[in-house]
């Protein structure tokens, strides 16, 4: 009897096919593309809500966007074909920007423009075939997928005439997001920690999810034909691309020291600037390109405009935290195969603003927009969740500053991409596009002596 057992056991396709435990880089190739269900197939008429607001995420498109493809094809492959050291990143970008192609063995896979099955980039079926992580840390795109029948998600009663579901507790969670937003370079440096830093953060602490803020909870149906719920998880993953999203991150307010001041007379102002939005840091993520810096101008009475320069406060690398005359970015002469790259401007913002960043060192220690290549970091002067920061900026009113009201203005500003950066590269404007996180002005009297 038990051997007839074993024998079916056998026979059975179904039954031998064992659950996958490969994630990360052992993931390379073990499926292919046909095991996958395209979203179009998910969305035609079951999840028709859930495709639309899909089609408007970054992780659509995380394969087919432009600054992505300029990245990916004019510098990552050709650097991971010069250089040993980064070879990996050739297939590896793919792990988390076109995961069905990687698990396909399909890399580097046909470029945007031929319209292939990378062009999914995330889809429906990459996170919803999750069962777990392999290892302790989610990093590097070590889900685990086990494509089939079965979708995992968060219900535990849910019925589909289209497939089986199964509750995985898992896609509920910061984790699940980690597996691709913590990445740790071939030189062992977390160049991406976004799940790293939330679990450092109050927010962890509280039991608020990644899925909490990017993936709010609403009445309605997550499926055409489906049952009404009044919790349904949205799919809008609004972030840097969002320009609602970053706005109003950071509150600011900026005080005067004193009331009033003559021309020629020193004035001090503070600004106090506080991160009531984000659950992780603020830049997170690609923070090797983001930018957040402060801007204070004072207007006098007669409209002249004066550029107030940040107060150094004299922590060890502070330089790169003050937007200054200076070139970076110089390891882009391998993949680019430049001779005698000097570099291109480091921030191209006001010289003397207060920039809030977290330098990404290469392995000569200068400062790198290829992440792949960092062995090292700057001091981490980015706005921590909750956290609040003080800048001041002391100025000598200049002798022919006209009397009478002063308004005395602190803008915050946003980028995604330095200008000199997406020039440079060719990367599309929007991607450079500056966007205002938050302003505040105060006001003071200049007054004859
Ligand atoms: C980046 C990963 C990701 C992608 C891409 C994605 N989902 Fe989801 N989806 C999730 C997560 C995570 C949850 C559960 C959220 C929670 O529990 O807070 C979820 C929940 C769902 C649910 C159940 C919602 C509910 O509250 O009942 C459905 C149905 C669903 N997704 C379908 C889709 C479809 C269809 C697509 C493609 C058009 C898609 N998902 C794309 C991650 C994703
Ligand atoms: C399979 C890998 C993968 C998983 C899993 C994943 N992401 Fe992403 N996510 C990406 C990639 C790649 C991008 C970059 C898109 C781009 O090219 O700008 C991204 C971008 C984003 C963005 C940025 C949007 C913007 O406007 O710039 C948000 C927000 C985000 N993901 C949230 C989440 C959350 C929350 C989860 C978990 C529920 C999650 N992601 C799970 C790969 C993933
Ligand atoms: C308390 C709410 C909150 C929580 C919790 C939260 N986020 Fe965010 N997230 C935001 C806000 C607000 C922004 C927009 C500002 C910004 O770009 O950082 C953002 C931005 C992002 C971005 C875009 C960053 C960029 O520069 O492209 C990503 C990616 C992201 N979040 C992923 C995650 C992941 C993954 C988690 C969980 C580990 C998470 N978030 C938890 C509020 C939150
Ligand atoms: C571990 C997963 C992972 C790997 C590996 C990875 N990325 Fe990403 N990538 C992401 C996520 C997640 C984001 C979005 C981060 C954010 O917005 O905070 C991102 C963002 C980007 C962006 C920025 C898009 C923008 O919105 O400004 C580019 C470009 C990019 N990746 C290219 C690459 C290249 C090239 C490689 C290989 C050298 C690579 N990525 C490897 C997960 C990954």
């Amino acid at each position: 009897m038990k051997k007839i057992f074993l024998l079916l056991f056998l026979m059975n396709p179904i039954l031998v096919i064992s659950q996958n435990t490969k994630g990360g880089d052992d993931a390379k190739g073990i499926f292919k593309y046909e095991n996958f269900q395209k979203p179009d197939e998910c969305g035609s008429s079951c999840h028709v809500d859930f495709y639309a607001q899909w089609k408007q995420m970054m992780m659509s498109k995380c394969y087919t966007h432009e600054w992505d493809e300029i990245e990916y094809f004019k510098l990552a492959v050709p650097h991971a074909e010069k250089e040993t050291k980064v070879a990996g990143v050739k297939a590896g970008c793919n792990g988390c920007h076109a995961p069905v192609s990687f698990m396909s063995g399909d890399v580097p896979p046909p470029k945007p423009s031929f319209n292939s099955r990378a062009n999914e980039s995330v889809s429906c079926d990459v996170c919803h075939t999750v069962t777990g992580f392999a290892g302790d840390i989610p990093y590097n795109f070590n889900f685990i997928s086990n494509p089939g029948n079965i979708k995992y998600g968060n219900r535990k009663e849910a019925n589909s005439p289209a497939h089986e579901t199964s509750n995985n507790p898992l896609l509920s969670k910061a984790e699940f997001c980690g597996t691709c937003h913590n990445e740790k370079s071939p030189f062992g440096a977390w160049v991406k920690a976004t799940h790293l830093e939330w679990k450092d953060g109050p927010y962890s602490k509280e039991g608020v999810q990644c899925q909490n803020c990017h993936m709010p909870r609403s009445p309605g149906v997550s499926s055409a034909m489906g049952e009404h719920h009044e919790d349904v998880a949205q799919h809008l993953f609004h972030g840097a691309h969002d320009p609602g999203k970053v706005r109003g991150t950071i509150e600011l307010r900026i005080h005067p020291e004193m009331p009033d001041a003559a021309p020629g007379e020193q004035a001090k102002f503070t600004v106090v600037l506080f991160n009531q939005k984000t659950g992780h840091k603020f830049p997170t993520g690609s923070a090797e390109e983001r930018m957040l810096w402060l801007h204070v101008t004072a207007v006098d009475s007669k409209g002249k405009e004066y550029h107030l320069v940040v107060d150094k406060k004299g922590f060890p690398g502070e330089e790169y935290t003050i937007a200054a005359d200076v070139l970076a970015y110089q390891d882009m002469d391998v993949p680019l195969g430049l001779k005698d790259f000097k570099g291109i401007q480091r921030d191209g913002i006001p010289f003397g603003d207060r920039i809030f960043r977290m330098p990404y060192l290469d392995p000569q220690g200068r400062m790198t927009i290829q992440q792949w290549n960092t062995a090292s970091f700057g001091p981490d002067y980015r706005i921590g969740p909750r956290e609040a920061k003080t800048e001041t900026f002391t100025w000598v009113l200049p002798d022919d500053v006209a009397i009478g009201p002063m308004t005395v203005k602190a803008v915050l500003n946003y980028q995604k991409l330095p200008s000199p950066v997406a020039e440079f590269l060719g990367v599309p404007k929007d991607e450079a596009e500056i966007i205002e996180v938050n302003n505040h002005q105060t006001f003071i009297e200049v007054v004859d002596d």
